[in-house]
């Protein structure tokens, strides 16, 4: 099997990286001192089930803790869904593109697999989706790479019909104007996930949680490795998810700049597909007109050999015109803007 690819992680100094998502501000201090606190006690096993962390989780969407399961990082959470719920003969699907784990989560497991092409960029085929075999099926909501939200209505009525289980990734979740959460009451097939890498920005510790109903939790937590979160993680992703007016603050700024440079590259007449997320997916156009996958591997590359890093999606024809950039800082994202105009200029 292929292994997935991560986005590249660069540690040199000097670097713009706005190639994998993370967040450009620090996390809440609530978060870092909680993570020093828990420096103190490194002798000792963590308490296995994150009880805390799931408790927070849960009540920030108006539920009860046997509703929400903790994972290192939402990817422990995706690999255990498809564990849990996936197999030779019971298949797992996502729309293609979207995020390329799934799949390969699904081969290491054995698991059948469907890839649900979209029908029109980046609206959601509902009726396909459906007329597949999937017992398990991943919704990226938003959608990645592109920042779209499909619209609510249509992640019911998916969950309302689908035969299996609808999970809908919200890695970027904070960044939308709505959720799926105020689904979850009626759906009990329905799981979301969450991220505490992207609006949190504690990439590093590598914190997510699902909502689902407690039967479905239940179930993950058979298969759960026992000691999942370390100590340092769950005492700091608690802190992060109590301290909601700095989590607010944060995902505001983050939505401001995001869509003040929307602006701007529409501006230059690229395509701006509209996010919800904390990146921009555009496809860029010369100052002659051209629009491509060579200019899309041009643009990249002069970005990257003034020492900024942006994401490219070469292989696929829905995405191989485009780059994805991550929303950074003010200073980052004029250092982007400045280098963008003078790649314009240069032709
Ligand atoms: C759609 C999507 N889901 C999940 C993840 C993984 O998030 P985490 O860092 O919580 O494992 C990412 C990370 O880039 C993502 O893009």
């Amino acid at each position: 099997m292929a292994p997935y690819t991560p986005g590249e992680q660069i540690n040199e100094e000097g670097w713009t990286k706005l190639n994998t998502n993370e967040n450009p501000f620090p996390p809440s201090p609530a978060a870092t001192d909680a993570a020093a606190a828990a420096l103190e006690q490194l002798p000792l096993y963590p308490e296995p089930t994150s009880a805390e962390l799931r408790a927070v989780a849960a009540s920030r969407a108006g539920l009860s803790p046997d509703h929400a399961i903790a994972g290192n990082g939402s990817d422990d959470l995706l690999n255990l869904l498809v564990r849990t719920f996936s197999g030779a003969d019971r298949p797992a699907g996502a729309l293609d593109p979207s995020y390329s784990l799934y799949p390969v989560l699904a081969a290491a497991n054995g698991s059948a697999w469907r890839d649900i092409p979209f029908r029109e960029a980046f609206r959601l085929p509902v009726e396909d989706i459906l007329a597949s075999d999937c017992q398990l099926f991943f919704l990226t909501r938003p959608h990645a790479p592109s920042g779209v939200a499909f619209p609510l209505s249509e992640v019911a009525a998916l969950a309302e019909s689908l035969d299996g289980i609808l999970v809908v990734d919200e890695a970027y979740g904070d960044f939308a104007a709505d959720s799926a959460l105020p689904l979850l009451r009626e759906h009990p097939n329905l799981v979301v996930t969450r991220s505490l890498s992207k609006s949190a920005g504690l990439a590093g510790l590598r914190i997510g949680y699902a909502l689902a109903d407690p039967g479905i939790i239940a179930l993950l937590d058979r298969i759960r490795d026992s000691y999942n979160l370390d100590r340092v993680a769950q005492a700091a992703g608690a802190a992060a998810l109590r301290d909601e007016g700095y989590l607010e603050a944060i995902v505001g700024k983050i939505a401001y700049i995001r869509d003040f440079y929307a602006g701007e590259f529409a501006g230059l007449g690229w395509q701006v597909f509209p996010s919800q997320a904390n990146f921009l997916f555009v496809e860029p156009r010369r100052a002659d007109g051209t629009t491509g996958p060579e200019v899309a591997a041009d643009l990249f590359a002069h970005l990257r050999a003034h020492r900024i890093l942006v994401r490219r999606f070469p292989k696929h024809p829905l995405t191989r015109s485009c780059l994805r950039i991550s929303v950074g800082d003010e200073e980052q994202m004029l250092r982007l803007w400045n280098t963008i105009r003078q790649w314009q200029e240069n032709e």
